[in-house]
């Protein structure tokens, strides 16, 4: 079943620049990239630390840690060629608001043996709310 849950508001996202929110215990980075609203895993896969305040730089998110850089659309991994992919949540965009589908993220949500953590997914159970598609 999907489940799609409200993010926050529009205002709230900048162009280029992730900014990391909870959305049900489980952080999400927002942000705006050529007009395009989208949302990630808000930890690194590479050490799970935040990415909140991290760039987007010529169509890449970059990591401030260790500066790992993943498309800005698709989240797979550019750099390092061995490092996995950043899970990125399909978006729903509102009038004022944005909603999330936690339970459809893309990407390589493995990381096991790296260090990370997906941090992603939900409980499934279609508590709190939100609409299905
Ligand atoms: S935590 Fe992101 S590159 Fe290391």
């Amino acid at each position: 079943m999907t489940r799609i849950v409200r993010l926050c508001g529009r205002d709230a996202v900048e162009d280029d620049r992730l900014n990391v929110v909870e959305v049900e215990g489980t952080p999400i980075a927002v942000y705006r990239a050529g007009g395009t609203y989208r949302a990630t895993q808000g930890t690194c896969p590479h050490r799970g630390l935040p990415l909140d305040g991290a760039p987007v730089l010529s169509g890449m998110v970059v990591c401030p840690n260790h500066f790992w850089r993943f498309d800005a659309d698709t989240g797979s991994v550019i750099w390092p060629a061995t490092g996995h992919d950043l899970p990125h949540f399909p978006v729903t965009v509102g009038e004022t608001e944005l909603f999330v589908q936690l339970d459809g993220a893309t990407g390589d949500t493995d990381c096991s043996g790296n260090g990370g953590g997906s941090g992603v997914g939900g409980s499934g159970d279609g508590s709190g709310g939100g609409e299905t598609a």
